[in-house]
């Protein structure tokens, strides 16, 4: 199969991507994130824009370039990306929540810096749970047959913890990654088992995050049936 601008398969289809990592600020100058580098977002963005969508990049803290061709939207924190992403949503044939959200956030936000006492102790943080952006866009989707896909990073039991999450996320699609040593965040390739709530499997050996990013599209385009345009 020869991909890529010699086959616009997603011509006519607004995709929607969430990539990079939230932050959650504790205080001016302090905040609670995560190591997701947004690579994987970024290869979705460029294969879904060489496919011919147009493409909504919603970026969290990654520090990269915005790609040609593609709208991109600056957010930072869980509750900005969720805003973005439904408004995103709204019109989209397919949204890829590649973004690591913070699961939780600080439940108060110092407005000065906090500082050391004499006493020689340490403040506790109390964290609150953020919204669940995937579940939420999956149980009310803004269009019938638009496909949503979710990406999870698994240490242990990967295809079962998978398996397990698709369902409850209520997503199509799930991309899981096997963290380990040198895999996934921040490398430049990537190992992965796409799990479809319609029970297929599909393997995708190590390698460029765009080899990932073009089996995650031939998935989704057979995936959306609504008409095209
Ligand atoms: N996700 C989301 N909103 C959140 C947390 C996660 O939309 N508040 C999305 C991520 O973008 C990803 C998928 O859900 O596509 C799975 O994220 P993951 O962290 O693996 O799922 P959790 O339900 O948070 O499970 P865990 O407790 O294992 O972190
Ligand atoms: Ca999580």
């Amino acid at each position: 199969l020869v991909r890529g601008v010699s086959e616009p398969d997603l011509a006519g289809r607004h995709v929607v991507i969430s990539a990079g990592g939230t932050r959650e600020p504790l205080d001016p100058v302090r905040y609670l994130g995560n190591r997701s580098s947004g690579k994987q977002g970024y290869a979705l963005a460029r294969t879904a824009a060489a496919r011919g969508a147009r493409v909504t990049l919603i970026e969290a803290n990654t520090g990269i370039p915005d790609p040609a061709g593609v709208d991109v939207v600056h957010v930072s924190t869980a509750v900005q990306l969720r805003e973005a992403v439904l408004k995103a949503a709204a019109d989209a044939d397919a949204v890829v929540m590649a973004a690591a959200v913070a699961d939780f956030r600080p439940a108060e936000y110092a407005t000065g810096k906090i500082k050391k006492k004499d006493d020689g102790g340490a403040p506790t943080v109390e964290l609150v749970r953020n919204p669940d952006i995937l579940a939420e866009i999956s149980a009310g989707r803004a269009r019938p047959g638009q496909v949503i896909v979710g990406f999870a990073a698994e240490t242990d039991d990967v295809l079962a913890n998978g398996r397990d999450k698709l369902r409850r996320k209520g997503c199509d699609l799930l991309v899981v990654n096997e963290v380990g040593e040198r895999k996934t965040f921040g490398a430049e390739a990537s190992e992965a088992v796409v799990l479809a709530a319609d029970g297929a499997e599909t393997p995708v050996p190590y390698g460029p995050k765009e080899d990932l990013a073009d089996t995650v599209w031939d998935l989704v385009a057979p995936r959306m049936t609504t008409g095209n345009g």
